[in-house]
């Protein structure tokens, strides 16, 4: 069978320029413009990419990023205080704190700590409520993207079996909440296997589609799939290659070679989900500027 490889980058440059668009049609009513505040704690490489990339995305689009980076040894006193320093900031509309954090730090506290209607990562426990219900206001990047790049890709997820490797706070939990809702683009069953699940390769066969988001390089394999399923990799892992002249290569959950030929459509590492997620941060930033200038038209 041939496999259709889905294109997260050009899908992510349609919502990008419409996120621009929209923008641009915010600061001509308001002479607002949507200001986007990272904090990353600690100099992690992998995040340090992440939030330069997200901040490089936010000012294309036409908002403000500021990007916060604090100490690795700030106690989490002080980085609660500084959250709410943005919290009551009426020019700061969205904030997103890097994961992971340092191990010092209890990151549920600092979540808690996050106005939810400044919080454009959807991680806090009233967005989730409000997601777990179908009354959802930000729903977390990755989650969306994913869903977002199954409809632009014509798969409906509709009445399908959906299994999703990972049950992160931030990937596999919402997900499984927002394929399984009773609305557009879910009515999926859905089924989360994680690291305790036994024989998940049991699991992972019966996937219409399989969602990749346990953080192990290459996990899924061709004898892992069903003939036709669709794959999406959520994984971004780094594995050594001498060759590079950084010492690495990126590669996600999914040994993509070998499901290659197997799968009707797949979701490739690097140029997939990630660039999906920056979008879709965009997408909330503009909804949390949105929501404070009071220019919308649903009602939370
Ligand atoms: N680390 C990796 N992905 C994410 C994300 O989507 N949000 C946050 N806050 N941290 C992350």
């Amino acid at each position: 069978m041939s496999s259709t490889i889905i294109d997260g980058k050009s899908l992510a440059i349609q919502v990008r320029d419409k996120v621009k668009d929209e923008v641009n049609i915010l600061e001509s009513k308001y002479s607002i413009a949507p200001n986007l505040n990272v904090i990353q704690v600690g100099t992690d490489p992998p995040s340090l990419v992440y939030v330069r990339n997200k901040q490089i995305a936010a000012q294309k689009a036409g908002m403000c990023a500021k990007d916060i980076h604090l100490p690795e040894k700030i106690s989490q006193k002080e980085l609660i205080s500084k959250i709410m320093e943005l919290n009551i900031d009426p020019g700061v509309h969205g904030i997103l704190v890097q994961l992971p954090l340092p191990y010092h730090i209890d990151t549920g506290k600092i979540i808690d700590a996050i106005d939810p209607n400044k919080d454009v990562d959807g991680v806090h426990p009233i967005n989730i409520g409000r997601l777990s219900q179908g009354r959802q206001l930000f729903v977390p990047a990755t989650p969306a993207g994913v869903q977002r790049m199954l409809l632009e890709s014509g798969i409906n997820p509709t009445g399908q079996h959906v299994v999703i490797c990972g049950r992160s706070n931030i990937v596999g939990k919402p997900l499984a909440l927002l394929l399984s809702q009773q609305n557009h683009g879910a009515n999926s069953t859905v089924t989360v296997c994680h690291s305790k699940t036994r024989d998940i390769a049991n699991f992972t066969r019966q996937a219409d589609i399989l969602v990749a988001a346990i953080g192990k390089p290459l996990f899924i394999n061709s004898g892992m799939v069903k003939e036709g399923a669709v794959i999406i990799d959520v994984g971004i892992n780094r594995i050594d290659d001498r060759k590079r002249k950084n010492g690495y290569r990126l590669v996600g959950d999914v040994d993509f070679d070998s499901v290659l030929g197997k799968v009707s459509s797949i979701s490739p590492v690097p140029g997939g989900v990630g660039p999906m997620t920056i979008a879709m941060l965009l997408e909330n930033t503009l909804l949390a500027t949105r929501l404070a200038v009071g220019d919308l038209t649903t009602e939370y």
